[in-house]
């Protein structure tokens, strides 16, 4: 008999609540196979924001490592269709590149659906967002360097191409493109740099390779609702990187809110059945800006080089530090439904506790859960106050080793302290627990069952 539940019609939201990097894609993945055991089938994998600023990798259980930007790491999985929603960006030459190394690994990219109203990369955003870090100076983001900032402005402004407008005829493929243009090259003169000029047909020749996959993603949501189908949501960065309520602005520039997402992809509330807030047992972060547990010393070296923390994209090395559960507070506030006094919420919250191995060994973890100067449970909303925290850190004693442990309750002893410290300090329950970056290594809990209806 198949596996009851109560996901048809609907999606796992899986949701970054830091600055991302704390492991969505391998998270969205691990439970996609778990499911998939089940006889439970996830047909589509949603990109809600961004594009290739983002790195979700993995390994599998034969050891070979698996990653994607711009797609979601979830079409690994058998049978998983990736959405790109119109609330990411489509680098158009990098993703036919991305698509095609993926084929050729294996992944079946036959039902990749790519929005049309997706803004497109141009190539002279990257020379505007050059402009943009050097105008900012030593306080600049520190982006990925991959025009994300720009192309979302440029749609601001309305003047940027989406892919529509470059499928359909040359004559409005090179007016769009031109306009585009024409400001990028204002904004590049008045910063007294050269102004550019674009090939068309350079523009056009991987637009016509994506131009299959070009559909409206609102479509497959009623056909979800029709069929039963079930979504996966893999978004890029994460909360304290969202352009409104992130450490702004060392932030990207796309919402990463929960509804924030859901409102860039165009996907109604009450199809999320299930919001994975991803907590990795430590924090990280690439690029400036405020980081109030960062431990330069050996303690963040330690994190690093266990938990080969260096950003994806760029390689730059992650500063790396203690939890912070003030943080975790702040966005689990801003995002779920309140676990505390709301439980009749159809939208279940169950979280994943990601990379707790990297912690094996240390004879102490470090957490914070207050602030100094000024005494605070959480963030200011302005962010020049936040340079001058202090995080009061507290102890609570380490283990020697979680990596391929199954089961919760083989963990050691102070493992188990640890995470039922994680569960009390921000009240979600735990859903799954991942020690291992290969694709069978992670600790399903029983929390996880009942927040799918699994039974
Ligand atoms: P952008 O998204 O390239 O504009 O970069 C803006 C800021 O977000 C920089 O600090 C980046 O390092 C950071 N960022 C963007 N995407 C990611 C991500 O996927 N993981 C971690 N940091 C990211």
């Amino acid at each position: 008999m198949p596996t009851r539940h109560t996901l048809a019609g609907q999606f796992i939201d899986i949701h970054d609540l830091a600055w991302g990097d704390q492991g969505k894609g391998s998270v969205a993945l691990k439970i996609i196979m778990f499911l998939q055991k089940l006889g439970i089938q996830i047909r589509y994998a949603w990109k809600p924001n961004g594009a290739n600023n983002s790195y979700h990798g993995g390994r599998k259980d034969d050891g070979s490592s698996i990653g994607s930007q711009i797609l979601p790491l979830s079409v690994f999985a058998d049978g998983v269709n990736a959405v790109i929603s119109p609330g990411a960006l489509v680098p158009p030459a990098d993703t036919v590149a991305e698509m095609q190394r993926l084929s050729e690994q294996g992944v079946d990219l036959s039902g990749t659906k790519i929005d049309g109203r997706c803004p497109v990369v141009l190539p002279v955003y990257k020379d505007v967002e050059q402009a943009c870090e050097q105008l900012m100076g030593a306080s600049n983001v520190g982006t990925t360097m991959k025009a994300i900032g720009q192309t979302y402005a440029f749609r601001a402004f309305r003047f940027g191409p989406r892919m529509y407008d470059l499928v359909d005829t040359r004559e409005r493929a090179v007016q769009k493109v031109s306009l585009a243009y024409n400001l990028a090259n204002a904004i590049l003169s008045g910063c007294g740099l050269e102004e550019q000029s674009f090939d068309i047909d350079e523009i056009l020749e991987p637009i016509q390779e994506l131009e299959q996959y070009v559909t409206d993603t609102q479509d497959i949501l009623k056909a979800m609702r029709k069929d039963g189908e079930i979504g996966i949501i893999e978004p890029g960065q994460g909360g304290l990187l969202g352009n409104i309520f992130g450490t702004y602005p060392g932030v990207t520039s796309s919402l990463t809110t929960v509804a924030g997402m859901l409102g860039q992809a165009g996907i109604p509330m009450d199809m999320v059945a299930v919001i994975v807030p991803i907590i990795k047992a430590y924090f990280t972060r690439v690029g400036n800006g405020p980081f109030p547990t960062e431990d330069k010393g050996m303690v963040g070296e330690q994190i690093r080089q266990r938990g080969g923390e260096y950003g994806g994209t760029t390689g730059r090395p992650r500063r790396c530090g203690p939890i912070d559960f003030n943080l975790v507070n702040y966005q689990r506030e801003l995002n779920y439904p309140d676990p505390i006094n709301n439980n009749e919420n159809p939208t279940k919250v169950v979280s994943a506790i990601t990379k707790l191995d990297v912690l094996d060994g240390m004879e102490q973890i470090q957490y914070c859960d207050s602030y100094g100067n000024p005494a605070l449970h959480e963030p200011p909303a302005d962010i020049e106050t936040w340079s001058a925290i202090k995080a009061n850190f507290k102890t609570i004693p380490g283990w020697d080793q979680t990596s391929g442990i199954r089961k919760h309750d083989q963990l050691p002893l102070e493992a188990q302290n640890y995470l039922h410290l994680i569960r009390e300090k921000t009240k979600i329950p735990i859903g799954m627990i991942t020690n291992g970056a290969m694709l069978s290594q992670m600790i399903i809990m029983e929390e996880m069952l009942k927040a799918f209806g699994i039974h």
